[in-house]
């Protein structure tokens, strides 16, 4: 039996996380995302309902089942993860942003199948919302994770972005770090807080991450 099995230390806590891409309709058959897997946001969920969490998954398309004991809500958009996550943050205790949130949207989307055109197109993007920015606008005693992959001056870029965001730290991985990130059942992450103190873990697989994340939450809620 795994330890966090028996040890409810999270019970009484509401979570809600995030996980997957989200997708981005420029007409009804083409949308706009990313490979995000979702499994990072799952494992986290899955951790915490172990430890005996009250859990809000809020996932975008991803090929992975609902895991049992949680209360999963299914999003395509950004603007539809907003209002999930935005909506049951109100009651959390922690919110953790694995989302790989689109950055932009279609400025207007069609609600027609757009014909091909010779030659180029144009497609014009509006910024989606930055949800963890909000989050952390109406903190309250919430604690905020988020997460971020870079390719360079990893630590500098999470550390701006936990404190442009208001989130108590955020974990950091590369995409050149093979086996982990996209698709991957390990990631190799560094915590990164907003005061730009960082500790590299060693890489393992994604469920270990999210005990040592929620392990990490609890260090800094009595704080809040
Ligand atoms: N995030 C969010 N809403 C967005 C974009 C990102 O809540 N519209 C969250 C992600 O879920 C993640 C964190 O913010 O937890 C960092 O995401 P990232 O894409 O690295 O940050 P950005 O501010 O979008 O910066 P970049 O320009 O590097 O994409
Ligand atoms: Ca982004």
């Amino acid at each position: 039996v795994d330890s966090s099995t028996v040890l409810q230390d999270m019970h009484g806590l509401r979570v809600v996380v995030s996980a997957g891409p989200t997708r981005e309709y420029l007409d009804p058959v083409r949308f706009i995302s990313n490979p995000s897997s979702g499994k990072m946001g799952f494992a986290v969920a899955q951790e915490a309902r172990d430890r005996g969490a009250d859990v809000t998954l809020v996932t975008g398309p991803v090929s992975l089942a609902d895991p049992a004991g949680v209360k999963v809500v299914r999003i395509d958009s950004a603007l539809q993860l907003r209002d999930a996550v935005v909506g049951a943050a109100e009651a959390a205790d922690i919110v953790v942003m694995t989302a790989a949130v689109a950055d932009y949207r279609a400025a207007e989307q069609s609600t027609e199948k757009q014909a091909k055109v010779a030659g180029n197109v144009t497609i014009h993007l509006t910024p989606n919302p930055d949800i963890l920015a909000e989050l952390g606008r109406n903190k309250g005693k919430r604690v905020l994770v988020g997460f971020a992959m870079e390719t360079h001056a990893g630590v500098e870029r999470a550390a701006g972005k936990a404190q442009r965001k208001n989130a108590d730290f955020i974990l950091l991985n590369y995409p050149t770090r093979e086996g982990t990130a996209f698709g991957g059942d390990d990631n190799q992450v560094t915590l990164v807080r907003a005061d730009g103190s960082y500790e590299d873990w060693p890489r393992t697989t994604k469920r270990e991450v999210a005990r040592k994340l929620l392990d990490e939450a609890l260090k800094v809620r009595p704080a809040r």
